[in-house]
């Protein structure tokens, strides 16, 4: 990337390490008391969490902890664990949107069991598959940081393991078609007396309502939930995005909504239902266009360029090519090379404070006086030509050279990163937000590690498990299931696949 920013970069880690060492100077020496802790626990399975959880007033007489939180750790940052340490998570998902879901939980710490149909598993394993007999890249990098368990769910020995694993976790993710959890006679109802604390949490295309009952993928989401329509050119067919906000945006969603379902249950006890509907997801994303549609009814929406056109407005909010979605506007310009590199562009922003240097950059110095120009009202219906000017000087250099002479005067542009480049920028492999992981059958591949740092739950990037890989490790070891069971299991049919039926002899 850019020279500037990357020395940017460096300065930022500097001043974090910074920050870092001069708050474990800070932090106390004293341990929470070894009896507190135990009076604190409300339930065994999250022990991190039950930690923080005690009656305010009493405990902070007794151990001088403020607001019912335990004295502050005085282990080194990052050596107290993770955040979602002792979390345990029945991981029932599959395809895109649950395992996006599950894995930033595996992340963040979480024990991530993933449950699998024997001899198939999660289907993406085989889909889009890269090398060939291996694990596609599709499903390793959605599953970082779980086990995986074969199991058939609707054999009766898998049931029974089933039940142990309900009884053994707090959270439940699935993301199946609707109804199907419940023709496993998993309901809510079963699963709730079963395990009163485990919070269940699923993804579905859409909420109660005329469309319940739909299978969804991303791009149906995408389009009903009001990205594709406003997503394109005024002039061609609404669009989809590269970006998986349905399938990824949704998950990331559910794992906010289970992260304050484990709190609420440290107030309450119970566990509860947490739901996200797909179309709802995207629409949380799109949220800026359902502020547009209600604008259109106090006049035309000022900052789009067809308004600068004289193009009409609609009934509907319009599908606005690259102008900005917010109050700045800007646009995609040509960069130098841009005739044979597909992404030689650059996203240009013509922010209010910074008009005076931009008009110097692009040789314009009389716009900043002139009264056609001078101010962002009198820019709107220009923005088409004021964008063509300004491009004419991109053309003249590459993104990276826009980038950094845009930066030098706080001018905000972003260059059109190709994942070629994305995959070899330093920074972001620096920053562990692009992981290299090594795997048994396929060999090292990239992924996408976590994208929320916290600077005391350091996430470390574990390969996705083969195909039932901790089968018998948690059936024994997680479950207490003993040697002689274990071998009563194996003959059950409950983790292994059905046998196919013999070839009749032929004649
Ligand atoms: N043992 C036995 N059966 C299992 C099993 C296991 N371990 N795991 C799954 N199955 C069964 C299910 O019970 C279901 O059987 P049923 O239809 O007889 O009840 C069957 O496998 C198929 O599950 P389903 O979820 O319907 O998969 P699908 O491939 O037909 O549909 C989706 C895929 C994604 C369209 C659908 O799951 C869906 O709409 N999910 C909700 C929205 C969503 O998350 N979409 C985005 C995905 S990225």
């Amino acid at each position: 990337m850019a020279k500037k920013s990357k020395v940017k970069a460096k300065a930022k880690a500097k001043s974090t390490k910074k920050v870092a060492s001069r708050a474990k100077a800070k932090v106390a020496a004293a341990k929470p008391k070894k009896s507190a802790v135990k009076k604190a626990a409300v339930t065994s399975n999250v022990r991190s969490i039950t930690k923080a959880v005690k009656p305010a007033a009493k405990s902070a007489k007794t151990n001088g902890a403020a607001n019912g939180l335990p004295k502050p750790s005085s282990k080194p940052w990052g050596q107290a664990g993770k955040a979602l340490d002792g979390v345990k998570v029945l991981d029932f998902t599959h395809v895109q949107s649950g395992p996006t879901c599950t894995q930033l939980l595996g992340y963040m710490g979480a024990d991530c069991i993933k449950v699998e149909r024997p001899g198939v598993g999660d289907i993406t394993r085989g889909q889009l598959r890269d090398v060939k007999g291996q694990d596609s890249l599709y499903f390793t990098m959605l599953n970082a940081n779980k086990r995986s368990i074969t199991i058939d769910s609707k054999n009766p020995k898998g049931k029974e393991i089933l039940e142990r694993l309900i009884k053994h976790c707090d959270v439940l993710v699935e993301n199946f078609a609707p109804g199907a959890l419940d023709r496993m006679g998993l309901t809510w109802d079963y699963i709730h007396k079963t395990n009163p604390r485990m919070i269940v949490a699923s993804v579905k295309g859409f909420g109660p309502g005329p469309y319940e009952d739909c299978k969804v993928y991303e791009n149906v989401a995408q389009c009903a939930g009001g990205a594709a329509s406003t997503t394109g050119f005024r002039d061609g067919p609404p669009l989809v995005t590269g970006a998986q906000i349905g399938d990824s945006g949704t998950g990331l969603h559910l794992a906010l909504g289970i992260v304050a379902a484990l709190y609420q249950r440290q107030r309450t006890g119970r566990g509860q239902k947490v739901l996200c509907a797909m179309q709802d997801g995207v629409l949380n994303l799109a949220r800026v266009k359902l502020r547009d549609q209600q604008r259109l009814a106090h006049g035309p929406l000022s900052e789009y360029s067809q308004f600068g056109e004289g193009v009409a407005f609609g009934k509907a909010v319009p599908r606005a090519g690259n102008d900005s979605g917010g109050g700045q506007p800007g646009w995609i310009l040509k960069c130098k090379g841009w005739e044979n590199d597909p992404d030689a562009y650059i996203y240009f922003i013509t922010q209010a404070p910074v008009w005076g240097p931009i008009c110097d950059l692009i040789g314009k110095p009389e716009w900043k006086t002139d009264p056609d120009y001078a101010t962002p009202p009198a820019r709107l219906p220009r923005l088409r030509h004021i964008f063509d000017t300004i491009e004419e000087w991109t053309k003249t250099k590459t993104k990276f050279e826009v980038m950094n002479t845009c930066n030098e005067h706080d001018i905000p542009v972003g260059p059109i990163l190709s994942m070629k480049e994305i995959a070899e920028e330093q920074s972001l492999r620096d920053t562990g937000t692009v992981v290299e992981v090594d795997h048994p059958g396929r060999g090292k591949y990239l992924t996408v590690g976590n994208p929320v740092k916290m600077s005391d739950s350091i996430t470390e990037v574990k390969r996705s498990p083969l195909l039932g890989e901790h089968t018998e490790e948690i059936l024994t070891k997680v479950l207490g299931y003993s040697a002689k069971e274990l071998a009563e299991i194996k003959t059950s049919g409950a983790i292994t696949p059905p046998e196919k039926p013999a070839k009749a002899e032929a004649a």
